[in-house]
């Protein structure tokens, strides 16, 4: 096969891959659960179904390919700038059976563009790019669609094995030298707008949780009283703990003989050894604060993820170059849950930091920017809209991130109070003195 040949064959595995994935999410549930909203935070499942397909047709079948529109009617009703997620129920919405013959009527169109389009030429399409895009834009939402079902009341309809058992000993922190490191990314083809491009950052010597934080250890914090302490909440993050009542994680149920945790329909006892989800950045903030820890900052993440203090040079992956696979990260909703610390050794980073891609999003302690030199591509509504200080950075994915939109380079945001993502954290601190050496 030549290198095209190649390509095109990649683009169809993720294509296909993205599509499998969005069907089990839907054919999961019946139309009443397709068209109702479960939380006023979600698009009903249908709007995404759909939302999937208008994007794929815009960019791929009309701004690609140079094709005739399938739908140019309803392009407005999946716009998501347009129609805020609170109002899409309200909108005439293609009903499931239309919304499965549309989406696969743009796909059939998308294969012929695949087929006859150089892959190289101009920017939307050299390596891919435009294909790689809308595979990450419908793993992503497929992800948004996974949380919607965490949101959904009644019995489990998802099915999955149990992740690994921790299979080796994590030491609690890891030292991290000071010095400069390479963040970002000029090289990797299917990069979005707002991993560009690699700069160097100086980062001062500090020390991170080898693991992120488990329920056993977040356990502690409200055993302790850290939901009733201001000590350890910001201004903001105190009056949102008080105005929502905030006692526990998202879906915790105290019980006498201990907390429940309710997980896709299911309720069992939680697992201690598991890395905490389902907490916004103002409770993963108050835990580092009470911890007498800090978050780490979006570049000590990343350095954490991507230096290899060997060569100097930072790695596409925490394991190296190589794409993820199961013996490696928690990822692509292969499994329901996040895995216990331990489990995925041969995912650990050149510094010894484990599981920090898959399992669980980690909040950063940053505000999202574009980085120096920065440039909008191929619109500035992808990420350049949402920069500023509203938003915080989000690290790594989770066990219902796809490995194609998951690298070390990876940026994620939502805002402080948001918790229905799949997001945990992992704390950091500043050396003690006669620690850094
Ligand atoms: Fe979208």
């Amino acid at each position: 096969m030549t290198d095209t040949e190649t390509l095109r064959a990649h683009i169809a595995t993720v294509l296909a891959r993205a599509r499998d994935r969005t069907h089990t999410l839907t054919d999961a549930v019946d139309e009443t659960d397709l068209i109702a909203q479960h939380s006023p935070l979600m698009s009903p499942l249908v709007w995404d179904f759909a939302h999937i397909g208008n994007q794929e047709e815009l960019w791929l079948v009309r701004d690609v390919g140079g094709r005739e529109p399938v739908r140019a009617d309803i392009d407005g009703m999946y716009d998501a700038f347009q129609n805020p997620r609170r109002d899409r129920p309200q909108l005439p919405l293609l009903r499931p059976d239309e919304a499965r013959d549309y989406t696969r009527v743009v796909r059939d169109k998308v294969f012929d563009v695949l087929e006859a389009n150089a892959l190289k030429g101009h920017r939307l399409v050299d390596e891919g790019f435009a294909f790689g895009m809308i595979a990450q834009h419908e793993q992503q939402h497929d992800e948004t669609m996974l949380a919607t079902h965490q949101l959904r009341a009644g019995a489990a309809v998802l099915t999955a094995p149990p992740p690994p058992a921790s299979r080796a000993p994590v030491a609690a922190e890891v030292l991290i030298p000071g010095g400069p490191f390479t963040m970002g990314t000029s090289t990797e083809p299917w990069a979005l707008d707002n991993e560009r491009p690699a700069h160097a950052v100086h980062v001062d010597a500090f020390v991170i949780d080898a693991a992120p934080v488990t329920n056993g250890q977040y356990l502690g914090f409200i055993e302790d009283g850290g939901y009733d302490d201001p000590r350890w909440w910001s201004d903001a993050g105190w009056r949102h703990r008080r105005t929502e009542n905030l006692t526990a994680p998202a879906h915790w149920h105290p019980d006498p003989g201990g907390w429940l945790y309710t997980r896709f329909g299911v309720t069992r006892p939680l697992i201690p050894d598991e890395p905490v989800v389902h907490v916004c950045f103002h409770e993963a903030r108050a835990y580092a604060r009470w911890a007498g820890k800090r978050l780490p900052t979006e570049a000590e993440w990343e350095k954490s993820a991507r230096f290899d203090p060997a060569t100097g040079r930072s790695r596409r992956f925490p394991w190296g170059d190589d794409e993820p696979d199961e013996t490696r990260a928690n990822l692509g909703q292969r499994h329901l849950a996040p895995a216990p610390v331990g489990a995925y050794p041969r995912g650990a980073s050149a510094l010894g930091v484990h599981q920090l891609i898959g399992d669980v999003w980690e909040w950063t302690d940053t505000d999202f920017h574009g980085y120096p030199g920065f440039t909008a591509f191929p619109y500035r509504e992808y990420s350049e809209v949402f920069f500023g200080d509203k938003y915080k950075v989000l690290r790594g994915g989770s066990f219902g991130t796809d490995a194609v939109a998951c690298r070390g380079s990876f940026r994620n945001w939502d805002l402080p109070v948001r918790r229905q993502i799949f997001a945990g954290l992992r704390c950091a601190r500043d050396p003690r003195p006669g620690e850094a050496g």
